[in-house]
């Protein structure tokens, strides 16, 4: 083995950041045909302010995101030049989604010879990356993964380690998964892993993939470690993960706070977030609960494990464990539980009877109950 091995030669402040927000997000279709998947809300903020979020507070400082072509502009608007998080931001457009490991090479240029932490745009875990950088700094290895033991491997990365805990064989979404360790969106990597991702081919659903390229260090003698997570991890591919996503995060995260107007005959229990500008008239809320800035919540209740995006009215109704995003109106609904509205959707009860619902509807749209 030609190369060195050697511990504490990356500092936070001199390593970059790859965060991957393109792709085409097809598993939460028809929500994701106007709204990128990194920037759905999960208690009324976007996934991808919580990648940003950990990795500031892990003290890296120069970020680069993958963008694309469809959704590019809306994730520039969102997170704009990074201030707000005091890092600097550095927008790469990948013209077309062909593998993880192809926005590694789109973004060559950016990250150079440094050294890198890349967290895919829709993860969301309990706060770890600051101690995974600083277990990358402290120990001698070309790359560290970060594994999470999961009901379902064949939808993920798949790692096989031997009795000591060491990585020997990573398999892309395997049909017959040799362990329960997926690999989560979250890596580490020495400038080692371009070499790595020049050697790969696509696999069979085309792509580049990054969980080839790790395969091809170890192949090449490279040192891969990993790290089993034990706390919590969430992939927001699919409507019940959002809807999962949105509930941790409330009841982990969210502080009581009344920013809003809450009128005398309105009761407000447990940890609620209420926006300025939000107005609360005749209802309950029982928390957890966000409502974000001007929605507009009459004659209702809504229940744990619910957020409603800005704009929203909900009038003469009953909600819980639900998301719903912007701009919606929830009439005379008797009981909504277990839903995933999108942004502009109107849900009004007609003269039938009906009692609860549940449902998952994209933006735009009317349902007539
Ligand atoms: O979530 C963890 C899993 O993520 C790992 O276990 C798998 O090994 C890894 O391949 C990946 O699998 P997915 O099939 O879930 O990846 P997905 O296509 O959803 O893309 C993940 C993120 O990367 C998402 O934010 C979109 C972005 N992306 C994806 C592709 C294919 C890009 O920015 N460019 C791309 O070309």
């Amino acid at each position: 083995m030609s190369h060195e091995l050697s511990a504490m030669n990356y500092e936070p402040s001199t390593m970059k950041a790859l965060i991957l927000a393109g792709g085409k997000g097809t598993r939460l279709k028809p929500i994701t045909n106007t709204i990128a998947k990194q920037l759905l809300p999960v208690a009324n903020r976007p996934i991808l302010f919580y990648v940003l979020d950990q990795i500031s507070e892990a003290g890296i400082t120069d970020i680069g995101i993958i963008i694309s072509p469809e959704t590019g502009a809306n994730i520039r608007e969102a997170v704009g030049d990074g201030s707000r998080w005091g890092v600097r931001i550095t927008y790469i457009p990948q013209p077309e989604p062909l593998g993880l490991a192809h926005a590694v090479k789109t973004a060559q240029d950016f990250l150079g010879d440094s050294a890198f932490l890349m967290f895919l745009g829709d993860n969301l875990t309990q706060a770890v990356v600051k101690d995974f950088v600083q277990r990358f700094n402290t120990q001698a290895t070309d790359a560290l993964i970060l594994l999470k033991e999961v009901p379902d491997p064949r939808l993920f990365g798949v790692a096989e380690l031997n009795s000591s805990g060491e990585v020997l064989h990573l398999v892309e979404k395997p049909k017959e998964p040799k362990s329960n360790l997926a690999l989560v969106g979250i890596y580490l990597f020495k400038p080692l892993i371009h070499r790595a991702i020049a050697q790969i081919k696509p696999s069979r659903r085309g792509e580049l993939e990054i969980t080839d390229a790790i395969q091809k260090m170890l192949d090449n003698g490279q040192t891969v470690r990993s790290h089993i997570l034990t706390g919590w991890w969430l992939d927001t591919g699919k409507k019940d993960d959002m809807l999962e996503a949105n509930r941790v995060v409330l009841d982990n995260l969210l502080q009581r706070n009344v920013q809003g107007e809450v009128d005398t005959e309105s009761q407000v229990v447990g940890r609620v977030e209420i926006r300025q500008g939000a107005r609360v008239e005749k209802s309950t809320i029982r928390g957890p609960v966000s409502i974000a800035e001007g929605c507009h919540i009459s004659n209702s209740f809504i229940g744990p494990f619910t957020s409603i995006g800005a704009g929203t009215v909900v009038e003469y109704s009953s909600v819980e464990h639900s998301v719903i995003l912007e701009r919606s109106r929830i009439s005379h609904v008797e009981r909504l539980a277990d839903s995933l509205i999108g942004n502009g959707v109107e849900v009004k009860k007609g003269q039938e009877r009906f009692k609860g619902i549940r449902l998952f509807v994209g933006c735009d749209s009317t349902l007539e109950l």
